[in-house]
């Protein structure tokens, strides 16, 4: 059988492989549906990724989102922590900067650190997804320790082109699925 790591490789390479054009009309798709789900319009707080890499793209969202008078926040990765911290964001894209990878993030005097608990929505990157929503990410953990944290009452939504829908995805105990996965398809 093939391994976790080759999966993972082989799917973020052929994401790789979507023309600009492509990611940008899949992205707007994708993000349509999104803004017309009562999980997206009843919420007034949303943490989303920035995209980097091809995933889907969240940028027209975040500005979307933040003109319909919704709080945004976004992630600050911290390595050594293997965390992530949601900071508000006020200007986008003013208030980001190459951060931890090259994705972007607050810049330091940007850094609002928010409690998880304010969340309503989560918009949930990811390398490949299964029909039971269970999520392959980077391999850090970094997302399966968020949301372990949590409210209950939080909603769980991963973006992702239709070439990253897998039979299965190598899910393990520490795993924590998403409440949908919206695709362009
Ligand atoms: N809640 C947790 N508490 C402690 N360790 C965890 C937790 N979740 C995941 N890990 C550890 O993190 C490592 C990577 O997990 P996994 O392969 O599931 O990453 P991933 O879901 O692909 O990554 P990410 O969530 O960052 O996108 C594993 O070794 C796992 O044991
Ligand atoms: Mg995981």
């Amino acid at each position: 059988m093939q391994s976790k790591e080759q999966f993972r490789k082989e799917i973020i390479e052929s994401r790789l492989e979507l023309t600009p054009l492509q990611v940008r009309e899949k992205s707007d798709k994708i993000i349509s549906k999104l803004i017309t789900l009562p999980v997206y319009q009843q919420a007034g707080t949303i943490m989303t990724y920035v995209a980097f890499n091809q995933e889907v793209e969240t940028r027209e969202l975040i500005k979307y989102s933040l003109s319909q008078g919704k709080r945004v926040f976004v992630p600050v990765t911290r390595k050594k922590e293997r965390l992530l911290i949601p900071s508000e964001i006020l200007d986008f894209p003013g208030d980001l900067q190459p951060g931890t990878w090259g994705i972007l993030e607050p810049k330091p005097d940007c850094f609002r650190p928010k409690d998880p608990q304010e969340i309503d929505l989560v918009i949930v990157p990811g390398v490949a997804f299964d029909k039971e929503k269970q999520r392959l990410g980077y391999g850090g953990g970094f997302y399966d320790r968020f949301l372990s944290k949590l409210p209950e009452q939080s909603s769980f939504v991963a973006l992702a082109f239709q070439l990253q829908i897998k039979e299965q995805v190598f899910t393990e105990q520490h795993d924590q699925p998403v409440h949908l996965v919206i695709t362009e398809d």
